[in-house]
């Protein structure tokens, strides 16, 4: 397939899964009323549609062939996503999401939980009409999200925070989640363990790269990111680059790196990025990203070459590309 091709196809698999998110919402909307309406709007409000277009591939890869078997378990994915963004938006008092006001900004924080726990409900009903094996891997990965989230805020403006510790709440909050929805889809294709093995170490390699790109843009900043760019700095999480400048650095420059991020705010962006800097922190996270990725490359090459995986690997290049 051509490169062109192949854009076009994953486009047509985004466009996909949009009308079958909006099909569902407008459904349920008539059914449930606001907290529906409420709840699809962050659904609807765009988003990359990576976890479901993941499900989808790893389908067809692990050798499934009747994609309307695996789009429940694709779209349950993307509402429990959206479901943790609506939490965690409330938890670290962001005002903006997917380029529009977050969800507890427009209706207030008790109603802004709430529509996370809908669309959770929705999520696990569209999940849980598979295999139990597939429920059951699905909704192991989903408890350890939370566990994450929760070693995550105990870990907040921790300076003693190692990589190690760091590499565990990725695992858990991003790269599980990836990991166990491109598993489900290959036992619902019927795959041999082994396949849905290499399929799992493919999303969880794939999550780790995708969490740290994501932490380099919350430093770097991107408009099209749809949310401002530091905000993990103001939340005091320690991200990778942060926690290789605080090993890295010494004497003076530390103290100073750890009074920015303790006493964060907008003046202080270049001289924590100069220091950044001068530790190689960021382009040792860049290093850390092409590690991951070419780890999640070689658990393709287990499969036969084939369009689906020439999809997967655009994928890994958007996810090392991604602005948003
Ligand atoms: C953001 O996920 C939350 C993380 C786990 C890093 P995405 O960057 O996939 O968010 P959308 O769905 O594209 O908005
Ligand atoms: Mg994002």
């Amino acid at each position: 397939m051509e490169d062109n091709q192949v854009l076009d196809r994953f486009e047509e698999m985004r466009e996909l899964v949009n009308a079958n998110l909006e099909s569902i919402i407008e459904e349920q909307s008539s059914v449930f009323g606001e907290v529906a309406m409420v709840s699809g709007q962050i659904v609807l409000a765009g988003g990359k549609r990576i976890r479901p277009i993941l499900a989808m591939l790893a389908y067809q890869l692990a050798g499934g062939d009747d994609l309307e078997e695996i789009i429940p378990l694709a779209l349950s994915s993307e509402f429990i996503h959206s479901a943790s963004l609506i939490h965690d938006d409330i938890n670290d008092d962001s005002a903006t999401r997917r380029g529009q006001e977050a969800i507890h900004v427009k209706v207030g924080q008790a109603k802004a939980i709430i529509a996370g726990d809908w669309l959770f409900s929705q999520g696990f009903g569209l999940g849980a009409r598979y295999d139990e094996e597939v429920v059951e891997v699905v909704a192991h990965y989903c408890s350890i999200l939370a566990s994450a989230e929760f070693s995550q805020i105990d870990h907040v403006l921790d300076l003693s925070t190692s990589p190690e510790d760091y590499l565990e709440i990725v695992r858990g909050k991003t790269a599980g989640p990836f990991a166990a929805g491109c598993k489900g889809a290959a036992l619902v294709a019927n795959a041999s363990a082994e396949k849905c093995e290499y399929l799992f170490e493919f999303g969880m390699e794939l999550g780790i790269a995708f969490q740290l790109v994501d932490d380099l843009l919350d430093i770097r900043g991107d408009e099209r990111m749809g949310k401002p760019r530091g905000s993990d700095i103001y939340e005091g999480k320690m991200t990778l680059p942060i926690i290789h400048a605080l090993t890295i650095l010494h004497g003076p420059q530390r103290v100073r790196f750890s009074e920015i991020i303790r006493n964060f705010e907008d003046s202080l962006f270049d001289e924590l990025i100069s220091l950044l800097n001068f530790g190689g922190s960021l382009n040792y996270s860049e290093i850390l990203i092409r590690n991951h990725l070419e780890r999640a490359i070689s658990y393709l090459d287990h499969f036969e070459d084939c369009e689906t995986k020439q999809l997967l690997k655009h994928v890994v290049n958007m996810v090392e590309k991604r602005h948003s």
